[in-house]
């Protein structure tokens, strides 16, 4: 099985199963000297980690990271940063009664068909523990952008389900188990998370991503656009089924008098671009929206076919997560930030020299 990289000078690789012994990274081209430990790491792990609510998956795990290389007296050396996360609460047996079927709008068919053999536990490669390592690998990255440019990229859940949670204040966001960023909302939240997990049913989800303080000129036309590489890391998310960058699908609807943003000497007045032009940052925030798709493993009887081509009923008990967006605004964080790096470095390797001709803000 291949694909299990991404990234192209901040390179980020994979490997591991939801019910086998452990989850490994590797992050190849971190540049050297900066002071790295498993705590920088730790620290956003534990914001995606299962059992934090009774709103999200009860698998138990404590998600402990260990570094393996590429970091010498606390700072990196440039060698491959090796870690490992090792799985402490599997409960294989959950996954006896559907080892033979395929769960509607889970992996389970496609992974079936494409390599004819499948470690139905957990969901196998297809399980969202693998995001772990997409978060270990971008807390790395955050900690370089912030020391460096000053960079933050932050996220929030801006829909659950039917309810729309308007962005308040990012101080919100870390006072309630959904990263809304209106922490009024949270009683309306929970009653609707635990009626619709008494129903057995799942539902979706909207995150919405930004970074403040990119630099102007980041991204390689017209291959390497910044816009597409952030689609196709978002997009690599499990679950994620649309993305947004700036006014996304609104932009059908905009004129080009509404949707162009202006500029003033002191800056851009509107960003419906969402901080790209022409696959190149502006300088603006960068803005990004993610729709998630409702749980697939969820306790409704549906129709199915078994491993014969017989129809079938499948059920799903087990421990899930009844809405899988409440857990992905450090995914996808982690993934703009992954993509930012990448970018970061190969600007530095062929524009480093330059100096933007124009000021502007
Ligand atoms: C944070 C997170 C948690 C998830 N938890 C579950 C889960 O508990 N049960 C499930 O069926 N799918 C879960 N998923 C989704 C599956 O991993 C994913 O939908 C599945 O692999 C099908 O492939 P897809 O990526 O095309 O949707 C989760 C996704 C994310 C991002």
């Amino acid at each position: 099985m291949s694909g299990n990289s991404f990234g192209t000078l901040y390179c980020v690789t994979s490997f591991g199963e939801s019910h086998g012994p452990a989850y490994g990274g590797v992050v190849d081209g971190c540049p050297p000297g900066m002071a790295l430990t498993a705590a920088d790491l730790q620290q956003e792990l534990d914001r995606r980690k299962p059992g934090s609510s009774r709103h999200v998956t009860q698998r138990r795990e404590t998600d402990t990271v260990e570094i393996l290389s590429g970091v010498y007296e606390g700072k990196t050396t440039g060698a491959a940063i090796g870690f490992l996360i090792r799985n402490e609460d599997q409960r294989s047996k959950d996954y006896s009664a559907i080892a033979e079927k395929f769960r509607p709008g889970h992996a389970d068919y496609t992974y079936w068909q494409k390599y004819g053999i499948r470690d139905p536990r957990g969901g196998g490669r297809a399980s969202a523990r693998e995001t772990m390592i997409r978060v270990a690998a971008g807390a790395i990255a955050k900690k370089w952008l912030r020391e460096r440019f000053g960079m933050l990229i932050r996220g929030y859940l801006a829909q659950l389900g039917p309810h729309p949670i308007a962005f308040k204040s990012w101080g919100d966001v870390g006072k309630n188990p959904f990263f809304a960023a209106d922490d009024s909302m949270t009683k309306k939240l929970e009653k609707f998370m635990d009626d619709l997990r008494e129903s057995g049913d799942s539902v979706g989800a909207r995150v919405n991503v930004m970074a403040e303080k990119v630099p102007v000129g980041w991204g390689e036309p017209v291959y390497g656009r910044l816009d597409a590489d952030i689609a196709s890391a978002m997009m690599s998310i499990n679950a994620v089924k649309g993305v947004e960058i700036g006014a996304g699908f609104a932009a059908v609807t905009q004129k080009g008098s509404e949707h162009g943003d202006e500029m003033t000497p002191q800056g851009f007045l509107s960003n419906n671009n969402g901080g790209v032009l022409g696959g190149i940052s502006s300088g603006q925030d960068i803005t990004v929206s993610i729709a998630l798709k409702p749980t697939s493993s969820i306790r409704l009887p549906r129709r199915t076919i078994d491993v014969h081509g017989q129809a079938a009923s499948v059920e799903t008990t087990g421990r899930h997560d009844p809405c899988v967006g409440i857990r992905a605004t450090p995914i996808a964080e982690a993934m703009l930030a992954c993509v930012l790096m990448d970018h970061a470095l190969r600007y530095r390797a062929q524009c480093g020299d330059v100096v933007p001709p124009t000021k502007v803000g």
